[in-house]
């Protein structure tokens, strides 16, 4: 057996193998599944945009226009018109000075954590930070301070016990606004009181965010009125925005020095004309037509609501994330698999993607469903958790096992040693996995982007997409 193989194996016997599912169409409240129609309940596609006419329409335009590739980085030839265009745009529409697009989130966060921070700096980042922060934290060089999720006293003990004091490096804090895996908020007011009580710049990623949250769908700083109070908005263009790419947003200075130190930008290729085009088209619509966020928003309740009414303890929010948390990695896999003979789909989450012992579904509502199909998901969800013997009960947010606290040591549960053997495990067979550094009072992640919409085979046009999707809803 090689060693490969012997990885490989490793993986299945944890019940932690993974492989990609085939979506025909685009990414719209039903797709074909392998084939088989189903309602689509954890794509990114918040606002139902990746398949608005006038996005596809805008992207199809812009090939034909500018070509698909922007053929170099954006330093060398790669800067075109339309990056130009919709970075104004962006810079507008988040009232900032300045804005930069980078080729995706992961990108984005890797480049501006690692410009701003380096060797004999201090990272102060949130356990539950997105997998690209926790990357940007690692090859930064700088030391990585975790706290405690979404804990503003251990954040601030950190900032006055772990930070250098001695006025030489410099500090960052660096938190996703809307946490991906559990559809919670960051609180970002103490967040900006402390850093700047401390003296630290902040990043925060608005990548589930945008579209979703704040007055206009300007996401979660704008909710708090926060905006202009950070250094970075991050951005992704692959989520409410229906495309792919993501953006910096700050001051014209810290743009400028974005440009001359984000290595993702220097030593990467621009995002393609279609690409940002259709993110444009898409920003466009959002600022029309803003009804879009009320809806999903209005969604995210409904689902909510019918999930409760099952028996799943949700929080009454309207976050349009939803964790169903079942807590074991088979278990999980088997109420995926059991929804999805009921007709929904709602990928299971594992390690090291969520914690050891929180692997869930995570469900998303769009503004492209309808409350009844809201309703009748969530029916689906509490059947195949009963037919499984599982107790939808049992499904609460997730109790995380926090990084040790300076201040209150936690003594580590039976179950949770368990958990760390399955942690240690898929560390072991996938090295490099993004919760390595969380054994050590490292940093935490999260999952990898909902793949795009893959092309049917014997595709020849992207609009072939229309055809399989019209069979689907048919179907
Ligand atoms: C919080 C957060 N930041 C960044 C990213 C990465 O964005 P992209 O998919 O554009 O690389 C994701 C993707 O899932 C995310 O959830």
């Amino acid at each position: 057996m090689s060693e490969i193989e012997a990885r490989l194996a490793e993986l299945e016997r944890l019940g932690l193998g993974r492989r990609l599912r085939l979506l025909s169409g685009p990414q719209g409240p039903t797709v074909l599944l392998e084939g088989k129609p189903v309602m689509l309940m954890c794509s990114n596609n918040y606002l139902g945009l990746a398949d608005h006419p006038r996005v596809r329409e805008a992207a199809a335009d812009a090939a034909m226009r500018w070509g698909v590739g922007a053929g170099a980085s954006r330093l060398v030839s790669g800067t075109m018109t339309i990056h130009r265009r919709l970075e104004e745009r962006l810079a507008a529409f988040q009232r900032s000075e300045a804005c930069l697009l980078f080729g995706s989130g992961y990108l984005a966060n890797i480049g501006v954590i690692g410009a701003l921070a380096g060797r004999g700096d201090t990272v102060f980042s949130d356990e539950l930070n997105h997998a690209s922060i926790v990357d940007g934290c690692r090859l930064s060089r700088a030391e990585v301070v975790v706290y405690r999720h979404r804990d503003v006293e251990h954040l601030h003990w950190c900032l006055y016990h772990r930070g250098r004091r001695d006025g030489q490096g410099r500090q960052l804090v660096v938190t996703d606004s809307v946490f991906s895996m559990d559809g919670d908020v960051a609180p970002l007011e103490e967040i900006v009181e402390l850093a700047g009580a401390a003296g630290a710049q902040v990043v925060v990623d608005e990548a589930h965010a945008i579209g979703c949250l704040g007055p206009d769908g300007r996401g979660a700083l704008a909710e708090a009125g926060l905006e202009g109070e950070v250094d970075v908005i991050v951005g992704t263009l692959g989520k409410s925005l229906g495309s792919y790419g993501a953006y910096a947003c700050g001051s014209a200075e810290m743009i400028r020095y974005l440009i001359n130190t984000a290595r993702s930008l220097i030593f990467s290729t621009a995002p393609g004309p279609p690409a940002v085009a259709g993110a444009l088209a898409a920003l466009e619509l959002l600022q029309e037509r803003p009804h879009r966020v009320e809806r999903l928003r209005s969604n995210s309740r409904v689902l909510r609501q019918a999930l409760a009414e099952e028996g799943f303890p949700v929080a009454e929010l309207e976050m349009q994330i939803v964790p169903l948390v079942v807590g074991e990695e088979r278990e999980a896999m088997s109420l995926c698999q059991k929804a999805l003979e009921g007709g929904v789909f709602a990928q299971g989450i594992r390690p090291p993607t969520v914690p050891a012992g929180t692997s869930r579904l995570r469900l998303t509502a769009m503004a492209s469903h309808t409350p009844a199909e809201l309703r009748s998901a969530a029916r689906v969800f509490g059947e195949a958790a009963r037919a499984l013997g599982l107790e939808p009960a049992d499904m609460g947010p997730p109790i995380v096992e926090s990084v040790q606290s300076p201040t209150a040591p936690m003594p580590a549960e039976p179950s949770m040693s368990e958990a760390r053997g399955v942690m240690a495990a898929a560390e072991r067979v996938s090295a490099g996995a993004p919760f390595d550094g969380e054994l050590e009072g490292g940093a935490r992640e999260e999952q990898p982007p909902a793949g795009g919409s893959l092309r049917p085979e014997g595709a020849e046009a992207p609009f072939d997409f229309e055809r399989d999707h019209a069979a689907a809803r048919a179907a």
